[in-house]
């Protein structure tokens, strides 16, 4: 009999930020591997990651609660500050897809939804994912964009060079997702990711007193 090997993200807190791309339905099977090593994963999906995927798939395979809007009634088991609570808990943000709106949002410090605006509020580090169309990663706009990143401390994986959906062949393919779970855990591998070259984290900042209520099992109505 094989042993299982030992989960390797026990306890980690992770956010995993889904944007709005075909790659989308990729990142279910991400979430379900991360969930596997044991990872707490919250998923935070855009409006056009809703397109593609559903919040009910994410919380099923990861068994929380995911977040999908900004701005919402106090309900029991919930935060009314979705871009700052989980922010402030989170070791690790993965963007995946990160699609070229989500790259220039992040890019341009815009806070104009939940998932940009928790981007904002994060100081763990940021792994970015790109997926997308050979000539919109291509475009000087978006290669700007994904250097503002590194400079920010972000980490890039990908895109992979192959065939994408659109029919094009050329660079855009989401990093498959083994390919990112072993990422992650070669960084937490280290003491901290802070501590693996292209992982740079800045201060992070408390916060006493209000409840911190978004995790555990989704409690009925956990889509918004
Ligand atoms: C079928 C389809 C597939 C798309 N795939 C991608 C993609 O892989 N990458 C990307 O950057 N945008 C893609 N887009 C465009 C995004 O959905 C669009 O830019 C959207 O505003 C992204 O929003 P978000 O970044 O907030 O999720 C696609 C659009 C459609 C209709």
């Amino acid at each position: 009999m094989t042993e299982s090997p030992l989960p390797r993200l026990e306890g980690k807190r992770l956010i995993l930020g889904v944007g709005g791309g075909i790659a989308a339905y990729k990142a279910c099977d991400l979430a379900s591997k991360l969930a596997k090593e044991k990872a707490q994963v919250t998923a935070v999906l855009t409006k056009g990651a809703r397109r593609f995927v559903t919040p009910f798939a994410f919380e099923a395979l990861t068994g929380r609660l995911c977040l999908t809007r900004q701005f919402k009634r106090l309900e029991p088991g919930r935060t009314a500050y979705p871009h700052i609570d989980p922010a402030l808990e989170a070791d690790l943000v993965i963007l995946a897809p990160a699609t070229a709106n989500l790259i220039a949002r992040l890019a341009a410090g815009l806070a104009v939804d939940l998932l940009s605006t928790l981007l904002l509020t994060v100081r763990c580090p940021v792994l970015v994912c790109p997926a997308m169309n050979v000539q919109m990663w291509e475009h000087p706009a978006t290669q700007r964009n994904i250097r503002t990143l590194v400079g920010f401390g972000h980490r890039v994986l990908g895109p992979a060079k192959g065939d994408l959906a659109c029919g094009m062949t050329g660079a855009g393919r989401l990093v498959e997702p083994a390919e990112i779970v072993e990422t992650v855990c070669r960084a937490f591998a280290e003491t901290s990711p802070r501590a693996v070259p292209g992982f740079k984290a800045r201060e992070r900042g408390t916060r006493g007193g209000r409840a911190k209520k978004h995790r555990g099992k989704p409690k009925g109505k956990g889509e918004d």
